[in-house]
């Protein structure tokens, strides 16, 4: 069994999308495991994203990922990371193929509902950032 994370970011906690996706997350045979509400700081966002510290869009990603509570997910499933990723689909949701989450529900690259780890030694990180 291989694990992930997934953050149900601000603009889908603010739409109450909880339960649409964590419909489609049980349907694609994902197991929770752990599940918290809880509203990032700065300084936790930053140190989330340190890896896009010097990307453009930083600033504003901390910003946005501070503007609400998120949820974080800690899911199970074999080849997690790779499934959850088809599942969400594309970083940007005008790329993210139909039927994807992101394709579904997502409003802008910043705004894309949903976080999740890309590879299985991030995912390890993600997981022990947010669950110890
Ligand atoms: P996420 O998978 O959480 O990882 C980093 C986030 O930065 C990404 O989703 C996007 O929401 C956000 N982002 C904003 N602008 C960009 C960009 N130009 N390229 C990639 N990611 C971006």
């Amino acid at each position: 069994m291989n694990k992930t994370l997934m953050i149900m970011k601000p603009d889908a906690v603010k739409r109450q999308d909880f339960a649409y996706i964590l419909s489609r997350v049980k349907s694609a045979g994902f197991t929770v495991r752990q599940m918290r509400m809880l509203q990032l700081s700065d300084e936790k966002a930053k140190a989330f994203y340190e890896v896009h510290s010097e990307r453009p869009f930083y600033n504003d990603l901390v910003k946005f990922m501070t503007s609400g509570p998120v949820v974080v997910v800690w899911l199970e499933r074999e080849n997690a990371v790779d499934a959850f990723r088809e599942l969400i689909g594309a970083t940007n949701p005008a790329d993210a193929a139909v039927g994807t989450i992101r394709n579904d529900i997502a409003e802008s690259l910043e705004a894309n509902s949903t976080h999740g780890s890309d590879s299985d030694e991030n995912a390890e990180k993600e997981l022990n950032f947010f669950f110890g």
